[in-house]
């Protein structure tokens, strides 16, 4: 993270124009889009390089041994190949496609769970999780008879580690966290969480759907067991996503879905199964997506992605700055390491109505729970307004959203 502390040059007004949806008026407005937490915005090359696909390339892949279906293979295994080395894994057959966050987390809890939880287990996951890596946990929990316990936080949304550490013991049996929190903006310390973890032999599982859209990410350096994310968070169009696993879970975890193109022998006796990745991708998966997460992935490649990090850090301390000065506005989520998130509330008004307020100035934010339910319950708000950064972004939006947010307290007033 030290890349981002430092200033940096980064000509925004070029890279806005490889985003075409960006150019557009809403309600009258040039479109202020800060909802970049909930999807990112698509390039151009990943659009383009989508299309080429489905106009001259789209057929099933593993399957024929026709042209066009060599070529789907193709471009989808270099899609994989492109996923390693983004996040720098040891073997290409460890990052399974997934059609997003979510699917892979239920993956990994069904599968690993099936195997490795038993009765009086513990699952740890934290105070700051998305529902996604809250429900899958506690659906497995109570089918084996384990119990879910939750690593705490302080008032400004960072993790209490000195609690973490001592709530692992020979029962825990996995960790679950989110590197950076969607409702907070908080950038946990996953690498020394699952240093302290492996000290007890316990796998961690890293929710990194808000994290690889911000800055570069390396699985080999955190040694995580299982690092999850999107692709419609990452500049890449949704239905896409990658759950990379360590080959030595992967290899010793049953099927989470069965079907096609995960089998090496069927009957009616008796089904064994393919190796990975097949194993983890039954029937035929968004072959489209796959390929748009690698353009995407080639977008960022593209970029010098640690000026835009440091980029981005700028402008969320500039507008931390910008929604701190108004006396009205609580900032949630005032963590000393954080990433592209600003959760706010004004006394009295809801966030749903500082959102509609907003989109009828052309300005795209999030309110709501941000399916983060208990981070909303720790904070005792029903919600928040939410205005989520990319590379992107500009000070000059960043101004229009704190004129409007003065706005919408003038016409509470
Ligand atoms: N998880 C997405 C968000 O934070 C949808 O908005």
């Amino acid at each position: 993270m030290e890349a981002v502390k430092q200033m940096t040059n980064w000509d925004v007004e070029k890279i806005r124009k490889d985003f075409p949806v960006l150019s557009q008026t809403v309600n009258g407005q040039p479109l202020v889009y800060l909802d970049n937490g909930a999807s990112s915005q698509v390039p151009q090359s990943v659009i383009d390089r989508t299309s080429k696909y489905l106009a001259e390339e789209h057929s099933n892949i593993h399957r024929g041994v026709h042209y066009l279906s060599q070529h789907a293979t193709t471009a989808y295994e270099a899609a994989r190949e492109k996923v390693k080395r983004f996040i720098n894994a040891p073997d290409v057959k460890e990052c399974i496609f997934v059609r997003g966050t979510t699917e892979g987390v239920n993956l990994v809890a069904f599968s690993y769970g099936r195997k490795f939880i038993g009765e009086g287990d513990e699952i740890l996951v934290s105070q700051m999780e998305h529902h996604s890596n809250i429900i899958p946990w506690q659906m497995i929990a109570e089918e084996k008879g384990a119990t879910i316990r939750v690593i705490p936080m302080n008032e400004r949304g960072e993790l209490i580690i000195d609690e973490y550490e001592n709530m692992l013991n020979e029962r825990t049996k996995m960790v679950a966290v989110t590197h950076v929190s969607n409702s907070l903006g908080t950038v946990n310390p996953v690498k020394e969480m699952i240093a302290t973890a492996h000290k007890f032999g316990v796998p961690v599982c890293v929710d990194a759907a808000q994290s690889v859209p911000h800055f570069p990410v390396d699985v080999q350096d955190l040694d995580c067991d299982f690092f999850i994310f999107s692709g419609h968070k990452m500049f890449g169009p949704t239905g896409s996503g990658v759950m990379y696993g360590k080959r030595k879970w992967l290899d010793q975890m049953p099927p989470y879905q069965t079907g096609g193109g995960m089998i090496r022998t069927v009957s009616f006796e008796k089904t064994t199964f393919a190796p990975i990745p097949d194993k983890f991708e039954a029937g035929t998966p968004a072959i489209a997506a796959g390929i748009g997460l690698g353009a995407a992935i080639d977008y960022i490649n593209a970029i010098d992605f640690e000026a835009a990090a440091a980029y981005e850090h700028e402008l969320l301390e500039y507008a931390t700055e910008r929604l701190g000065d108004i006396p009205e506005v609580k900032i949630i989520g005032t963590a000393a390491e954080k990433a592209s998130v600003l959760s706010f509330t004004i006394e009295g008004i809801h966030p749903h109505d500082i959102g509609t307020i907003l989109d009828q100035q052309g300005i795209a934010i999030r309110a709501g729970h941000h399916c983060a339910q208990p981070v909303m319950e720790f904070y005792d708000v029903p919600a928040t307004a939410r205005a989520s950064f990319a590379f992107y972004n500009t000070k000059e939006e960043v101004d229009k959203l704190a004129d409007a947010v003065q706005k919408v307290i003038e016409v509470f007033a």
